[in-house]
């Protein structure tokens, strides 16, 4: 699939800009705080219904303006789809799919697959688990519209328990009736949560060590397992699921009732990366970690080619002068002819050979169309 035309219209530093994009390979090149990245937000925006950095639509605002719009074509193997989205400032939100109005935010999921990946990806295996969480569910959300669902369920159920057991502590009553039911609402949506996050680590899990087997010309094997919080190893059916996720609960209860809040479930997760048998995490060194991070995300984007049986966009956003020539040269190969590529960065990156794409210059919310080798 690709965007064949955006509009961006009081977005952040763009006034009111039209972009064409090409199919192919899009190299966007414009110095420092020139709207690079804002492009690369808009389009994420239309296909994930936030932004990628969890900004506000009232800050994605043009500073003084009291809205913003969005518009964008893309063209599907079998259709193409116009998505529009406006936010006000009092939050108020329009969002029409091919004309028609739409009022849940997860009509949108699914549609415009898109993989977006920044420095901050470099900290795949650095960072915390909060971070390898994200990573599994930006990709389950544009997959699953269940996975959706059962995430803002999940989040919803976590805060009334953590209320009740707040509560529980001032009135001791509350604790055998009330809690059971939260009980019995946290294992089925965590069962949920936990099957899905399973069955995608087990498709990237492949995907990653082979992509990652390459880039090391074949000296490292990393190995990338789910490590679901409530514990338990190895492929396990739904069923097995919520008899763990029970069994765990109950083990932990006294626990709670004296930190009073929900310590295990989905919400504390985590995904085990390991190079040649050891914890990439703890022992891996800075190269190893980007060269595993590197994996992750490009192992990302053919799974979702897998389940969507469409190429998501990819944009990267500045993390080409992040690279050394060697991961650069990989990551150009991994996506040249894939399908529709959007890279920027300060310096501006060359043309393999053959390669199908065009230049842009960006500066000062304006994007100009530059050469292009078709
Ligand atoms: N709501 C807004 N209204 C107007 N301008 C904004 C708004 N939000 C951000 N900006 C401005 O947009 C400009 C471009 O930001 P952007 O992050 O896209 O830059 P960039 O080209 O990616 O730069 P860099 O190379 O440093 O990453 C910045 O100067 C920022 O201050
Ligand atoms: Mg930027």
């Amino acid at each position: 699939m690709y965007l064949s035309r955006l509009l961006l219209n009081n977005y952040r530093n763009y006034i009111r800009e039209e972009f064409t994009p090409h199919s192919h390979l899009n190299l966007i090149q414009g110095e420092n705080a020139q709207g690079k990245s804002n492009l690369l937000e808009a389009i994420f925006l239309l296909g994930m219904g936030k932004s990628p950095f969890n900004a506000r639509s009232r800050e994605i605002i043009r500073w003084g303006e009291g809205w913003f719009r969005l518009e964008g074509q893309v063209e599907r193997r079998d259709h193409s789809l116009k998505v529009e989205l406006v936010y006000k400032k009092d939050g108020v939100r329009e969002m029409t799919i091919n004309g028609q109005r739409e009022d849940n935010i997860s009509q949108l999921l699914g549609r415009i697959n898109v993989v977006l990946f920044s420095p901050e990806d470099l900290q795949l295996l650095k960072g915390g688990p909060a971070l390898r969480r994200r990573y599994l569910d930006l990709q389950l959300c544009q997959i699953s519209p269940r996975y959706f669902y059962y995430l803002q369920q999940y989040r919803r159920i976590i805060q009334q328990r953590n209320m009740l057991l707040k509560d529980i502590r001032f009135d001791h009553l509350r604790e055998g009736e009330d809690l059971s039911v939260w009980d019995r609402q946290l294992i089925q949506v965590g069962t949920g949560i936990i099957y899905k996050r399973q069955g995608a680590v087990s498709k990237l899990a492949p995907l990653a060590a082979e992509l990652h087997k390459k880039m090391s010309g074949g000296r490292e094997e990393l190995t990338v397992a789910y490590r679901p919080s409530i514990s338990g190893r190895g492929e396990r059916s739904p069923e097995e699921i919520a008899a763990d996720f029970q069994r765990a609960l109950a083990a932990v209860r006294g626990d709670e009732l004296k930190r009073q809040f929900t310590m295990i479930g989905p919400h504390r997760d985590d995904i085990s990366l390991y190079i040649n048998g050891r914890d990439g995490r703890k022992y891996g060194s800075q190269g190893q970690q980007r060269t595993a991070a590197l994996s992750l995300k490009l192992a990302e984007t053919l799974y979702i080619e897998e389940e969507m049986g469409e190429h998501p966009i990819l944009l990267l956003d500045d993390i080409m002068s992040e690279l050394d020539s060697r991961r650069r040269q990989f990551v150009f190969d991994g996506v040249q002819g894939k399908g529709q590529v959007f890279i920027t960065g300060t310096e501006g990156d060359e043309f393999s050979p053959g390669t199908r794409g065009r230049r842009y210059h960006i500066s000062q919310g304006r994007i100009l169309e530059g050469w292009s080798p078709d």
